[in-house]
């Protein structure tokens, strides 16, 4: 395929070089003031040239660019309009007056090469009226793809969020209970880091329920109540949170006495 871009930064870069070193060729780059600078990262494609020739024109620029972008580059119904955000619906590519797709691959881009190297093991959710193309150039990305709701893309979104950027504050919360209980700053957060990754090699090896260790799935309530009573109020709210969204998880795993369950919803209750 004949791929152009609009915007061409970090993601776009990585996945120019990797789709023309798939064999696809790539054709205009525009962008505000890099398009010469991306061609020569990419070592391909015309700056500021056409997209009229294109198959596919990956709109590559931040998230809150989108819609303005669409808006300005009028493209014909034969061609893919792709964007690359996980947070918006292929439809914002609409005022192309293309058929729209979006793919986004769930993982950081860093430099060219590391970008590069990472690729083949990111999962790739692709969406949208053109979900087709989307998903054959994913896999040319990585063969770790798979498609999305158009219409409930914000809740992979908020999936997203949940399990990378509050996992670090889950881990902010612990650590200063740590360093409240004497241990030395420096170490406790390598201790938790540490800790959670035998928590996530456990999950992936056996899922969910079965990942799921601790009081809770043992149903010692006991020490949950101690728990909940040594917390101050702002911790204590998110522990109790984090427990009502536990308990069906120990239900599951089949560990948790009817009595247990009723004794940990009413520390919920009474929290
Ligand atoms: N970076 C990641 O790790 C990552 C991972 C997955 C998905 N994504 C998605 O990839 C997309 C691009 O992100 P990125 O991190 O690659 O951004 P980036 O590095 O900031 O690059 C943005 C590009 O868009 C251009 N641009 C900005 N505003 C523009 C406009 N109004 N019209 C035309 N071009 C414009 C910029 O060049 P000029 O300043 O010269 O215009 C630049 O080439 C986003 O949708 C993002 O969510 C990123």
């Amino acid at each position: 395929m004949r791929i152009a871009f609009v915007g061409c930064g970090a993601a776009g870069r990585a996945l120019a070089v990797a789709w023309l070193r798939k064999g696809h060729a790539i054709g205009g780059i525009r962008a505000r003031a890099t398009a010469s600078a991306a061609v020569r990262a990419i070592g391909a494609g015309v700056p500021g040239g056409p997209l009229d020739d294109a198959d596919v024109v990956v709109f590559a620029t931040p998230d809150d660019a989108i819609a303005s972008a669409a808006a300005a580059n009028r493209l014909a119904p034969r061609q893919v309009a792709l964007h690359l955000s996980g947070a918006h619906p292929s439809t914002v590519l609409a005022p192309t007056g293309a058929r729209t797709a979006s793919l986004h691959p769930l993982c950081a881009f860093a430099d060219l090469e590391a970008a590069l190297a990472a690729l083949p093991r990111a999962f790739c959710f692709v969406e949208g009226e053109a979900v087709d193309v989307a998903e054959r150039l994913a896999r040319d990305l990585t063969p770790h793809v798979a498609r999305l709701d158009t219409r409930r893309k914000i809740l992979y979104h908020a999936g997203a969020a949940i399990a990378s950027n509050y996992t670090v504050t889950l881990l902010a919360l612990a650590r200063d209970l740590f360093v409240e209980a004497g241990v030395p700053a420096g170490v406790a957060l390598e201790a938790l880091v540490e800790l959670v990754r035998g928590s996530l090699d456990n999950v992936s090896k056996v899922g969910i329920p079965k990942g799921l260790t601790g009081p809770v799935a043992r149903g010692d309530v006991d020490l949950v109540k101690r728990h909940v009573a040594a917390l101050d109020p702002a911790t204590r709210a998110v522990y109790l949170a984090l427990l009502e969204a536990t308990i069906p998880i120990a239900r599951a795993k089949g560990a948790l006495t009817p009595a247990a369950e009723t004794a940990l919803n009413q520390v919920l209750g009474a929290g």
